[in-house]
């Protein structure tokens, strides 16, 4: 029987001790896209909400970022120099200091940086369609350009490695470009880098083998890496593509690479496709192959969603209850679990460091996704944190 408290050792020889893990959540306190001292605070305060903490998503390439800002001067983090090196130095000492492992979240943000827009540069995508939703134009990636984004995924994880990160995970989730290449909605391509489903995935595999091959010339044995997808696209009418297909991509990244983990986002761990009795975290898990471990977020708050989670995965990502408790698995391992804030309150909010950016964002959250108290939260929006405002 899994446990929540258990120790649990990935292939690559990284240990932890306990199965939950702080899944990546961008801040929105990047200057220049890089840390400030808001962002080490939030992950100083953070370094026992979990075994393991993935530090929200970054910029491998100077378009791949920066997505949205909802605070003026406050942005997405970045890693495409080595001016970046110090701040994210920080970061990954500050989350280190208990014992707890440090991933950084490697992202290109493709048609999502919206920001990157409003500063003047360029919007990549793997095919210049109409979005309807996109009200800003877009750069149809050449052949070129798409094999130096992979360049920079590998240099972006020799510098992760340079400031002390335990392990790195490929964003391949949530609509941005890796996850854009493999959708047949965005990606028309028909040249090594589209048409088939086989070749809707050249650029997961080509950024997984150029990851894996800087790990290993550069970092120590038992680092981390992961990739992180979202297990269905599906718009409407338009099909980027089913839980099928995802099949298919977790095959041929966990027979290719030896992943420490896939990790799957999702809003319900315990969501069912439509043409299916089984969750998608099983339907999912039973094509991972090899050593690689399964981590599944969505929805997971409690000490007893924890325990029913372990039924469908090995790892338990837990997200916005890190932002409400950020000592999480600190009082689990102490039995302490009833202690565990469910809710945004005046006194918690203190203890919490919350930058302002990412409380103006989680007052703005869609009523599906909002947290109990954000009454609290919107509280300190209008009064303390008078600089924090929508500013996409
Ligand atoms: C404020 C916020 C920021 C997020 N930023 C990221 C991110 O940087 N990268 C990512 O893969 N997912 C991001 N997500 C998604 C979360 O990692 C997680 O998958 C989602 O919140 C569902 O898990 P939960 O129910 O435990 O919160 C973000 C979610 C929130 C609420």
């Amino acid at each position: 029987m899994k446990k929540v408290t258990d120790k649990v050792t990935f292939c690559h020889g990284a240990t932890i001790d306990t199965r939950l893990i702080q899944t990546p959540m961008l801040t929105n306190s990047g200057k220049d896209e890089k840390a400030t001292q808001d962002t080490i605070d939030y992950y100083n305060s953070r370094s026992q909400s979990a075994g393991a903490v993935i530090v929200e998503y970054t910029s491998v390439s100077p378009n791949g970022g920066p997505s949205r800002s909802w605070a003026r001067n406050r942005e997405q983090l970045a890693i495409y120099n080595d001016d970046f090196k110090p701040g994210l130095a920080k970061i990954a000492k500050a989350l280190k200091k208990d014992g707890n492992k440090a991933i950084l979240q490697l992202v290109h943000s493709g048609r999502e940086a919206k920001y990157r827009h409003t500063l003047g540069g360029q919007v990549e995508v793997p095919s210049d369609i109409d979005f309807p939703w996109i009200d800003y134009p877009l750069h149809e990636l050449t052949e070129d350009e798409v094999w130096q984004i992979v360049k920079d995924f590998g240099a972006a994880t020799k510098r992760a490695i340079d400031c002390g990160f335990d392990g790195v995970e490929i964003h391949g989730a949530n609509h941005y470009l890796l996850q854009e290449f493999f959708s047949k909605y965005s990606n028309r391509r028909t040249d090594y880098w589209g048409g088939s489903l086989k070749k809707r995935m050249n650029f997961a595999k080509e950024v997984s083998k150029e990851v894996m091959a800087v790990v290993k010339d550069y970092a120590p044995k038992d680092f981390i890496v992961g990739y992180r997808i979202s297990p269905e696209e599906i718009h409407g009418e338009n099909v980027g593509y089913t839980w099928h297909e995802s099949t298919q991509l977790v095959d041929m990244l966990t027979t290719n690479f030896d992943f420490d983990y896939i990790h799957l986002s999702l809003l319900d761990y315990k969501q069912k496709p439509t043409d299916s009795n089984k969750t998608l975290a099983e339907l999912l898990g039973e094509h991972i192959n090899g050593e690689t471990l399964e981590v599944v977020a969505g929805g997971i708050r409690t000490e007893e969603q924890m325990e029913d989670a372990l039924n469908y995965m090995d790892l338990i990502g837990i997200g916005r209850a890190t932002l409400m408790d950020n000592h999480i698995a600190k009082k689990i391992k102490e039995n302490k679990g009833e202690e565990i804030y469910h809710c945004f309150t005046d006194e918690t909010l203190k203890e919490l460091h919350l930058p302002a950016g990412l409380i103006t964002f989680l007052a703005n959250l869609p009523e599906n996704m909002k947290l109990p108290g954000t009454d609290v939260l919107l509280k300190h929006v209008e009064t303390k944190l008078g600089y924090a405002e929508t500013h996409e």
